[in-house]
């Protein structure tokens, strides 16, 4: 549990564990919170990823859902999303019925690394901007390897350093790392779909964050410092993604 919740503060940014009950407030105005659907949904038609209308697709750390229920929603396959906030899972489960594709998409509240030791035989996992919460990139690719099928497919969307960039970050590593670890991992990388438009999408979300947490702290002056260093964390979480690394959704098929 505890660890569970220093996982979901990791992926969101967070430096203090007393934002996490805030988290529902301050991202309200978003649905996708870091992997883009377009982008997903994008690979896997161009792949031709899901064969199979019975296939078995897991969205872990599936935010409100934004992800599986585009796959849902303009492909029409049936998709299981987890994440450990309580919250976005209500979230997720208010968009599918608005999208009309509840009777697809299953919604739970659960943790990762407990998801990871009972799923077997997926044919699709969807990793979207969770990050390191495996440790490193090494166990994250063993252990999501372990619920996907040989020819299964593995989407992750995160950051890398340009080879040649003397940028360092224990959050990212670099590109000739990342595609070695890949292989070692017993996976073929078919596709790097870099995106392009990180600033703008930034840009706009973090208006929107701001203004939530400056209501926050008008509402909580006694917390005021906590949401402003909120704020900091996001500015320059941000300006690392957009000037020194790369975000891009990495497309693996187990081998
Ligand atoms: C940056 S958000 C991305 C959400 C979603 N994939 C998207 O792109 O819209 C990271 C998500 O991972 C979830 N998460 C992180 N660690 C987790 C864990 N151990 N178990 C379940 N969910 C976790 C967080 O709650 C959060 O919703």
């Amino acid at each position: 549990m505890e660890n569970a919740k220093k996982d979901v503060a990791k992926s969101l940014d967070l430096n203090n564990l007393d934002l996490l009950e805030y988290i529902p407030y301050l991202l309200q105005d978003l649905f996708d919170m870091g992997t883009n659907p377009n982008s997903v949904l994008e690979v896997i038609k161009k792949h031709d990823i899901i064969k199979s209308p019975h296939a078995k697709i897991l969205d872990l750390g599936c935010g409100k859902g934004a992800v599986s229920i585009a796959i849902a929603k303009e492909l029409g396959f049936k998709i299981y999303g987890v994440d450990w906030m309580a919250a976005f899972i209500e979230e997720a489960k208010k968009y599918a019925f608005k999208f009309g594709v509840s009777n697809l998409c299953r919604f739970e509240v659960g943790d990762i690394k407990d998801i990871v030791k009972t799923e077997i035989g997926c044919d699709l996992i969807i990793f979207g901007a969770i990050g390191q919460i495996f440790g490193d990139y090494k166990q994250t690719l063993s252990s999501l390897s372990r619920c996907i099928k040989n020819g299964g497919y593995l989407i992750i969307d995160d950051g890398y350093i340009d080879d040649n960039s003397d940028y360092s970050d224990e959050n990212y590593m670099k590109h000739c790392t990342l595609l070695k670890i890949i292989n070692e991992s017993g996976f073929i990388l078919v596709e790097e779909k870099i995106e392009n438009n990180v600033q703008d999408t930034n840009k706009s979300y973090f208006k929107l964050i701001k203004k939530r947490a400056e209501e926050l702290k008008k509402r909580n002056p006694e917390n005021a410092l906590l949401f402003e260093d909120y704020v900091k964390s996001q500015e320059t979480e941000n300006y690392v993604l957009e000037n020194k690394v790369k975000c891009a959704v990495f497309i693996l098929k187990k081998k």
